[in-house]
């Protein structure tokens, strides 16, 4: 009887340059060593967008599915192994409510542009697009909101506050000229939750959603290691609670991270705040050279999700399997706030 391995290996063989497998960073070594193409969120939408395959299988969490199924050509059908498979963060802002917000914000005659982070959902960057708003990734967060500062007279930033407010610190905006909403809107009525009068002040308005994995990451660590061992390098990924991300020695999307530990000098001691995935693959990759270790363990349960059993059952019966997809409604305006990142960064 043949492992999961040894199916995935024999169909991706079978298959050709018909099949691309694709992972994110998070995905654990097991479902990496079969994928055609790895990255971080920005690297992968630009790639899927360029893929020939007619079956793209998505190893990552469904809104990244749900991208690649926005951007992909008619001929090609996009596969999640487990589409349980979510991000707690994508889910704290809905679509209804990301509207109503806008509605609010706007009610005084601002032009607000919402820029939501990748991390959302098809339906939300619908709402985003047709506000006439784009997206980013935490690779491109700083030119991103450059852009969209000069589109309009203010900025909703959705939903990760963490990665907003970490980016206005790199931007220079005031904090006083930035307003995190009020944390019931996440899932609350948006009429109760947003004091529109005092965020019209603001240039930078905040959803008040993050990452429950990189919100694990404590100042107090932080300091920990900088007593303990002054040498060693703390590099965090800017979902991070911005007093951890300014106590860092830098702070950048997975691939910065990765580049990162590639380019630190032999003997060097990194210690790294993202999902734990990631950091065991750099630890492991670089033994004996250097020393990579997790500032804390934290792990994301819906990347970990995908595994050689579900992926292996998955293009067993691919031909027979569910597509991720979205209406050619939510497509239009979603396509074009996706677009608009791709070219503004091209
Ligand atoms: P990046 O791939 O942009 O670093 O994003 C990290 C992340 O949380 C993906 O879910
Ligand atoms: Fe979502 Fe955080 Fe998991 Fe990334 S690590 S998929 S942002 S919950």
């Amino acid at each position: 009887m043949s492992t999961p391995s040894q199916v995935i290996e024999r169909i991706r063989k079978e298959m050709g340059s018909r099949l691309a497998i694709v992972g994110h960073h998070y995905q654990a070594d097991e479902i990496i060593q079969h994928a055609d193409i790895t990255g971080d969120s920005l690297e992968l939408s630009r790639k899927v967008a360029e893929l020939e395959a007619e079956y793209i299988v998505f190893c990552g969490v469904y809104f990244m599915a749900e991208s690649a199924a926005i951007l992909r050509r008619e001929n090609q059908k996009v596969f999640l192994p487990d589409t349980t498979a979510t991000c707690a963060m994508a889910e704290m802002a809905t679509a209804d409510n990301v509207d109503k917000t806008l509605e609010m914000l706007s009610a005084g005659g601002r032009r607000i542009i919402p820029l939501t982070y990748v991390n959302s959902t098809a339906a939300v960057k619908t709402v985003v697009g047709r506000w006439g708003g784009t997206v980013c990734t935490s690779a491109n967060a700083q030119t991103m909101m450059r852009w969209a500062m000069d589109q309009g007279d203010a900025i909703l930033f959705l939903p990760d506050r963490h990665l907003g407010w970490n980016t206005g610190d790199v931007l220079g905006i005031p904090e006083s000229e930035r307003f995190i909403l009020d944390r019931g809107l996440i899932d609350g009525d948006p009429k109760l939750f947003v004091d529109a009068q005092a965020a019209s002040k603001a240039k930078l308005i905040l959803w008040p959603g993050f990452c429950p994995i990189h919100e694990e990451f404590v100042l107090r660590e932080v300091e920990r290691i900088r007593k303990e061992e002054p040498e060693a390098k703390i590099i965090v990924h800017p979902e991070c609670p911005p007093e951890v991300t300014s106590a860092a020695d830098a702070n950048g999307s997975t691939s910065f991270i990765i580049k990162y530990v590639e380019e630190a000098a032999p003997g060097t001691k990194i210690y790294v705040a993202t999902e734990t995935n990631l950091v065991h693959r750099l630890a492991k990759r670089y033994r004996n050279v250097k020393v990579i270790e997790p500032l804390q363990i934290s792990y994301c349960e819906d990347m970990g999700k995908i595994t050689e059993a579900n992926l292996a059952a998955l293009l067993e019966h691919i031909e027979e399997a569910e597509p991720v997809d979205v209406t050619e409604e939510v497509r239009e305006h979603s396509k074009v706030a996706l677009e608009t990142m791709l070219n503004v960064c091209a």
